[in-house]
């Protein structure tokens, strides 16, 4: 199974981003967990600019998103919503409207703040986008308050209550790809 995975994130050390590579870590050794880069480069939307030929920002995100089999996001947020780069992207990703690439995908939202909340507000923002784009959105929340302290100087995820949820939101977003894999597990 491919996951492509999109932080909202543009900072170098984003804890967004590092909640994704500790997903990646959960994933069984046959799936793939891809990590987006091309947030930074995609310009802002333009209706006269979204036509053939498509900024080579956007195709790329569009094909990365067509070849997954899943999505997995983690967003931080930024005046209790989703920051202003990845609802930017998510717009071009909406269109056209009827076939869009997120249409039908599984999708699953994480979060990660340095507030003690979590993220709630920004990931209940985004999953309302992407149920309007008409992305799958699986029920999971992993609301990671106080992020800095759950992480050490590496990078690496030292919570294990929060590995405990991640790893359940993971399971949750397989399942909804390949929903064998929940009668396996129970
Ligand atoms: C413009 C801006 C607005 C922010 N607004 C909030 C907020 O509403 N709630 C919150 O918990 N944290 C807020 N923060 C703090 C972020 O949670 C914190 O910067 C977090 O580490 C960002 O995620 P990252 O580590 O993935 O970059 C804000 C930060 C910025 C830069």
């Amino acid at each position: 199974m491919r996951i492509l995975a999109i932080s909202g994130s543009l900072r170098r050390d984003s804890h967004n981003t590092l909640l994704l590579r500790a997903a990646g870590e959960l994933l069984p050794g046959s799936d793939t967990l891809e990590l987006w880069d091309g947030l930074r480069e995609v310009p802002p939307y333009d209706q006269d600019d979204d036509a053939e030929p498509t900024p080579p920002a956007v195709a790329a995100l569009r094909s990365a998103v067509a070849a997954a089999d899943a999505v997995l996001i983690a967003t931080p947020e930024y005046n209790h919503s989703l920051p202003g780069a990845l609802k930017n992207a998510l717009d071009w990703g909406s269109r056209p409207f009827a076939t869009n690439v997120f249409r039908g995908k599984p999708v699953a939202v994480i979060g990660a703040s340095a507030g003690i909340f979590g993220a709630v507000w920004a990931q209940a923002e985004l999953r309302k986008v992407l149920a309007a784009m008409g992305a799958r959105v699986t029920e999971v929340e992993v609301a990671v308050g106080q992020a800095q302290e759950k992480f050490d100087s590496d990078g690496r995820l030292v919570d294990d209550e929060t590995r405990a949820r991640l790893a359940d939101a993971v399971g949750a977003l397989r399942a909804e790809v390949e929903p064998a894999l929940v009668e396996v597990a129970a």
